[in-house]
Formats: C-alpha cells, structure tokens, sequence
C-alpha cells in the first residue's frame, strides 16, 4: 500500500537521493526542508512502507499561481500511477488553498505524463536558462 500525505515528513537524504537518481546526477547535499518550509505552498510524499518512493514540490507565487516542480518517483516505483497520484493530490491541494492556476514545464517526451495522464493543458511557456 502506498501512503501519500500533503506536507509529509521527509529527509534530506531521503530527496536528495530520489532527485540523483530520477535526474541522474550525483547525490547532493541540498537542504530540502529548508527550501520547501521557506518557498512553497506544499509538497506531496509518498511511502510503500518505510520507503520514500515518490515526491512533488509546490512552488507558489504567495497568490493565485502554483507550479509543479521536481515530480519524481522512484525507478522501482514508476509506471505504477505513483506520479499520476502525486500531482492529483499536488492539485486538489493547491484549489484547496485558493490557487487558481498550477502550472508545469516540461519537455516534449513527457507530455503523455502530464497531459495524458495528469491532465495538465499544454500551452505555450518560456523558459530562459541563467547559467550556461
Ligand atoms: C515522470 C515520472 C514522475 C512518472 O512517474 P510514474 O509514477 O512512473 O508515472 P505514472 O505511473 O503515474 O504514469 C502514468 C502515465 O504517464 C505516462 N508516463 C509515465 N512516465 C513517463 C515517462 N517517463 N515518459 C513518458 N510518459 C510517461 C505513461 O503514459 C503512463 O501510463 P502507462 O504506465 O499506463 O503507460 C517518473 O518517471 C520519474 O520520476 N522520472 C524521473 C524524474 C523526472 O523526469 N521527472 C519529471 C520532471 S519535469
């Protein structure tokens, strides 16, 4: 069974080791509680037990604009739903708390997760990299 709760309790290493391995880099020290306590409406864990198998972070304008962030499920988990689930509950949340838009950016080999399956309209974004 998995569990999935709305600003669940995580470590660190926990999303560090998620984000190395869904983003394929090595393991970083990032200070995740931290970021997500300071910058964003929410977040969403989910857990088979005592693995941590799957997080979404919410980022948030402090207004009416949410955006998804860092959807990632762990390899042993994916093609489960454990994604699909992640955001419904990302989005439920973000109307619960007045938000009227979630937005996601993506590349195009992931439109079947997003649009297909989690139900994200595509539209036109920009996006400029700051750092080469
Ligand atoms: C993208 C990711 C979060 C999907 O999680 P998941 O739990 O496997 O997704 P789901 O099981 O809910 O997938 C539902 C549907 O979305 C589509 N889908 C899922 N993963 C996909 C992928 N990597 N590429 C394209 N389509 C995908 C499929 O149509 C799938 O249905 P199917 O399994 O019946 O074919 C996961 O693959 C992941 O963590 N990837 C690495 C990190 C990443 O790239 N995150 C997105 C950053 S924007």
């Amino acid at each position: 069974v998995i569990a999935y709760e709305w600003r669940g309790r995580f470590s660190n290493d926990e999303v560090n080791a998620l984000h190395a391995e869904g983003f394929g880099h090595p393991v970083l020290a990032d200070d995740w509680r931290a970021q997500v306590l300071r910058h964003s409406l929410g977040w969403v864990c989910a857990r088979e037990g005592s693995q941590f198998v799957g997080f979404v972070n919410v980022a948030w304008d402090g207004g009416v604009h949410a955006f998804v962030l860092d959807t990632m499920v762990a390899a042993v988990g994916r093609r489960r739903g454990v994604g699909t689930r992640l955001v419904a509950i990302a989005v439920d949340n973000a109307r619960a708390a007045g938000c009227e838009w979630l937005h996601v950016d993506f590349t195009d080999d992931l439109g079947p997760f997003y649009v297909t399956s989690c139900g994200f309209r595509p539209a036109p974004a920009g996006l400029i990299a700051l750092r080469p």
